[in-house]
């Protein structure tokens, strides 16, 4: 069988170094393309120190994709993801997106346009089977629990708010039901902003500190009784790197946007 011809946007990043390496050794995909602005020209053996591995570094996805490429994996920034994923998509390319960042109204467009060239995309705010769990747990919880609110953890150099994870936990909650609230946030007295904010109806509370790794927690209430679910990532890029390779094995096999590690796991 042929291997999965792959392309790695933000391969010079945190998750890119430890993604290029699995993509090499996993024996049914080959590195195909890898994109970094600053390393634009340079060859992976260089810049990672991978033996063999010969692949230059273009500075844009448009340049990488040039190549023959049946999966784009983008880990960038939250500015260039976007624009990454739908000329990928136009080239009829499949995508798996771990970079956080995109609105939902992003993703309805990458939605239709993926629907119309008949590619599929997988997006995860986080790649993490943990994370996939807690996202899977927190839908179930949330059919009887009425009241939920979300703490978002991440590193004080976290640039965007909230993470692509708490994004995908608020919009998926929204299609169980709406959390209910004895006092609308517009009723609050004081600094209404003290109550986080509002994304999908859920109130999310944004944590950015140095010593905290990425993490979610979801507090459900019901009068008398309290319930929370929570993640915490260790420091390590590993985690991701799993959830990623199965989206990349699986992406072909899907037409249009699927949100969420957990919506290609077996649960
Ligand atoms: N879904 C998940 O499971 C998961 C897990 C971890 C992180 N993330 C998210 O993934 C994204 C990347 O995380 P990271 O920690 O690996 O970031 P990072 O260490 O800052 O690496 C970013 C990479 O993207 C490249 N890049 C940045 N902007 C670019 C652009 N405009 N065009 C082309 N390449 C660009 C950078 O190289 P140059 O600067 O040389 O261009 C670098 O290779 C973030 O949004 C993060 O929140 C998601």
């Amino acid at each position: 069988m042929d291997k999965i011809k792959v392309c790695v946007a933000g391969a010079t990043g945190w998750v890119g170094r430890s993604l290029i390496p699995a993509i090499h050794n996993s024996g049914d995909m080959s590195l195909v393309g890898a994109v970094s602005r600053s390393s634009g020209g340079k060859s992976v053996e260089t810049v990672l120190g991978i033996k063999g591995l010969s692949v230059e570094i273009k500075p844009t996805v448009k340049n990488a994709l040039e190549q023959r490429t049946d999966v784009l994996v983008d880990y960038t920034s939250p500015d260039s993801v976007k624009s990454n994923v739908l000329t990928a998509i136009r080239k009829g390319v499949n995508v798996v997106v771990g970079t956080s960042g995109l609105t939902d109204v992003d993703y309805e467009k990458i939605d239709r346009e993926a629907s119309e060239q008949e590619v599929g995309v997988i997006a995860a705010g986080n790649f993490a089977i943990s994370a996939a769990l807690l996202l899977h747990f927190s839908e179930l919880a949330a059919k009887y629990m009425p009241s939920w609110e979300i703490i978002d953890f991440a590193s004080s150099k976290k640039i965007d708010a909230p993470s692509g994870m708490t994004r995908e936990l608020a919009f998926r909650l929204s299609k169980v039901r709406r959390p209910e609230s004895e006092i609308p946030v517009d009723s609050v007295k004081g600094i209404k902003e003290a109550r986080g904010a509002n994304i999908n109806h859920t109130q999310v509370h944004s944590i950015r500190l140095p010593g905290t790794v990425i993490g979610a927690e979801v507090l459900f209430g019901k009068p008398d009784e309290k319930l929370s679910i929570r993640y915490d990532a260790g420091t390590s890029a590993m985690p991701y790197i799993e959830g990623t390779l199965l989206a990349v094995r699986r992406v072909r096999e899907i037409k249009g946007l699927r949100r969420g590690l957990d919506t290609i796991l077996d649960l």
